[in-house]
């Protein structure tokens, strides 16, 4: 710093003053938001129902090759889909009713419950049944009327829908994956008795963001050490890895020179304890299952 000459020290001064009202902006515009889940759905409230946790990975918007292995999964399923010879999926008996006693108890699951996701994420839409008897349980969605899955197969052309059927818990959740906005209604989770008895779930879809603070500029002093805090909003699933790029390049790793990332589910932050001008440039973070965030940092020479 002694080698800064006024000039140099004022225009500092100024840079900071405007870095500082900058984060401050932020920072009241984030305390009004409130920030999205931790991993699991919070209380929705109001009408009774409750939120469910959304677990298991996304689909990354970042990662390729996941997509590639999503893909893959859809396609043998599919092929066992097809390898299934249509047959009779409703018991002939009608009969079913008496030895079932009042429908409302051939659900576990609450009627009404909220599923929140994120967009490129994984929704499981839960059916847990009791006393199945025979009957055949099927997901119906309720915005065009189609018929999603019958029993553990699916009818849709659409291979983000399956059926997760776990038989010793008689649970039949609907999987899908990864959500698209268009995904947001009603659910019908149906058991084929006589009359047929059905439970209802809502998914509401959520967009998650990653945002950093101070973006668009930040100016920092060459020697003086670098912090960026990367903040995911609205995010229902924490994402299973985030990385820092400078440029081009991943930073994550460079242990070298002092670098240290920290992540949680809300957030991911970069400390670099020393800089200098070549440190300059655009750093980006990419949470694995959300779009990235990108600041430029202006190392200057004093
Ligand atoms: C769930 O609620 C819907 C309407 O809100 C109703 O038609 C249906 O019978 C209910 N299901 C059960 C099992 O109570
Ligand atoms: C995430 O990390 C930040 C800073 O390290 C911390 O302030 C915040 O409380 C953490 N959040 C969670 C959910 O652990
Ligand atoms: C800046 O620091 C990096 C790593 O510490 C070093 O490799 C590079 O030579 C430095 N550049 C300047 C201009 O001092
Ligand atoms: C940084 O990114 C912005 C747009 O996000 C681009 O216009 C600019 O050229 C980039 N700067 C550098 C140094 O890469």
């Amino acid at each position: 710093m002694d080698k800064c000459d006024a000039r140099t020290r004022l225009m500092y001064v100024l840079l900071f003053a405007f870095v500082f009202c900058g984060e401050q902006i932020t920072a009241d515009f984030e305390g009004g938001g409130g920030w999205g889940g931790d991993g699991g759905g919070g209380s929705d409230g109001g009408d009774g129902s409750h939120d469910v946790a959304v677990e298991a990975a996304a689909t990354g918007h970042g990662s390729r090759k996941q997509r590639v292995h999503h893909h893959k999964r859809h396609l043998s399923r599919s092929s066992s889909v097809a390898a299934a010879a249509a047959v009779d999926y409703y018991p002939p008996g009608n009969a079913l009713i008496n030895e079932l006693g009042n429908p409302e108890n051939m659900f576990v699951t609450e009627n009404g419950t909220v599923v929140t996701s994120q967009i490129g994420g994984t929704a499981i839409l839960p059916c847990a049944t009791a006393k199945l008897g025979t009957a055949t349980v099927s997901w119906i969605r309720r915005i065009d009327y189609t018929i999603l899955t019958i029993g553990t197969r699916s009818y849709s052309s659409d291979k983000r829908f399956y059926v997760d059927h776990t038989r010793h818990l008689k649970t039949w959740n609907l999987e899908i994956t990864p959500v698209e906005a268009t995904d947001a209604g009603l659910y019908e989770c149906r058991i084929a008795t006589h009359p047929t008895t059905s439970n209802f779930v809502h998914l509401k879809v959520t967009e998650a963001r990653a945002e950093i603070l101070g973006a668009p500029d930040l100016y920092i002093m060459s020697g003086s050490s670098l912090r960026l805090v990367c903040r995911l909003q609205g995010s229902t699933q924490a994402p299973l890895f985030v990385f820092w790029y400078h440029s081009e390049r991943m930073i994550n790793f460079d242990t070298d020179r002092g670098l240290i990332v920290h992540i949680n589910s809300t957030e991911s932050d970069l400390i670099m304890p020393y800089t200098n001008t070549s440190d300059s440039g655009n750093y980006t973070c990419q949470p694995q299952n959300i779009p990235p965030a990108t600041i430029h940092v202006h190392v200057l020479q004093c």
